[in-house]
């Protein structure tokens, strides 16, 4: 490695679900951030699948490194060291840019760092230029999580207050779309559907929010529900041979969903005395969402942090981020045997298991 004077350059690979992601860091500044996205050749199933998602990132891996390396203007000569997600996301998917990290690692004798992708997506807000102010309560909602953390150190102390129970903010929003004859992803075709539309047409439900859910669900998410009731309600137009009226539907189902998600994060800002709530993931580029959670933070004192939208997406310079964070704290790298880990916990900040002496 080169001497520590300056800020170690790190660089990220990203493959968790549909974005090979690969991202350049030098300390917190960020060099380069590529991303290619097969979402694409999952339009026609209406959500991601696996097998393609995994032979896409295979595809996209070395040509995405090679463009976030010219992108910064730096050889990997330059690189101080590799940081890969781990985990959570889906096994074959991770074990593409797990792979591609190790033989870079091993041939460049570089040290790697398997991390985990919830964290990274908090991460990412050190590289918008403002310094992240801790503790603070992050929402991370996309389509594969919607996960709400209470983050004191973004190196080692990362608590997972509550997640979903079934599907995924964003799954919502493409199963939904789905259901409404719309396109994937679900979640900008919502969007444009429920303009002109009436949030308050249609009282769906609000998932895990009655008093009885209090006591085990205070934090935790469920959107089932509320997609069976959009469902229920487009077969009883069908049955009744009524017009659907879409736009209603639509800015209905958003409605509840961005009430159901900045109720809980603010609920836990307040139940935990943090003034400071983060959003992250794809499903923060919805205009709704950040209208609602922008008004309800301010009139509840909170400080609402949203990253710029390329930051907020599945990316591999959030990934490079919280590598450097570990390099700059002389943290050992991961083991040469750590593996994907599907299912990573939100505090397990980096993998140091060796699955191989399992
Ligand atoms: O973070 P992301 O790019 O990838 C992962 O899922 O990991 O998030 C993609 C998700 C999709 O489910 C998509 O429907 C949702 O984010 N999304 C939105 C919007 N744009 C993308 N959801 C609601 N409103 C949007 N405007
Ligand atoms: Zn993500």
């Amino acid at each position: 490695m080169r001497a520590a004077t300056t800020a170690p350059v790190v660089l990220g690979i990203e493959t968790s679900c549909d974005e090979t992601g690969v991202g350049i860091v030098r300390g917190t500044e960020l060099l380069a951030n590529r991303i290619a996205s097969s979402m694409e050749l999952h339009a026609r199933f209406g959500g991601v699948v696996p097998e393609i998602a995994a032979r896409a990132h295979l595809e996209q891996m070395q040509p995405t490194i090679e463009g976030a390396l010219a992108d910064a203007g730096l050889t990997l000569d330059d690189i101080d060291a590799i940081a890969v997600t781990a985990g959570p996301g889906l096994a074959g998917a991770l074990m593409v840019g797990i792979g591609a990290a190790k033989g870079l690692a091993a041939a460049r004798e570089l040290p790697l760092y398997g991390v985990n992708h919830l964290v990274g997506h908090v991460a990412a807000d050190v590289l918008s230029g403002a310094p992240l102010e801790l503790p603070t309560i992050a929402l991370l909602v996309s389509g594969g999580h919607t996960s709400l953390l209470l983050v004191r150190d973004l190196a080692g102390d990362v608590e997972l207050l509550g997640e979903t129970i079934d599907d995924a903010a964003g799954e919502a929003f493409d199963k939904t779309a789905r259901l409404l004859g719309l396109s994937y992803p679900g979640g900008p075709s919502i969007d444009a559907a429920a303009i002109g539309g009436d949030p308050a047409a249609i009282a769906f439900p609000r998932g895990l929010t009655a008093p009885k859910d209090r006591d085990r669900h205070r934090w935790n998410f469920s959107f089932s529900g509320l997609k069976t009731a959009v469902a229920r309600h487009v077969e009883r137009a069908e049955a009744a041979a009524e017009a659907l009226p879409v736009a209603d539907v639509a800015a209905s189902f958003r409605e509840a969903v961005v009430d159901v998600l900045v109720a809980k994060a603010l609920d836990a800002c307040a139940a935990h005395g943090i003034p400071r709530l983060l959003l992250g993931g794809g499903v923060v580029a919805n205009r709704r969402l950040r209208e609602v959670a922008t008004e309800r933070a301010e009139a509840a004192g909170v400080t609402l942090r949203i990253p710029p939208l390329e930051l907020c997406t599945d990316n591999g310079a959030m990934i490079a981020a919280v590598g450097a964070m570990l390099v700059a704290r002389g943290d050992a790298p991961s083991p040469a045997g750590f593996a994907a880990e599907s299912t990573l916990e939100a505090d397990v900040v980096q993998v140091v298991d060796d699955a191989s002496t399992r």
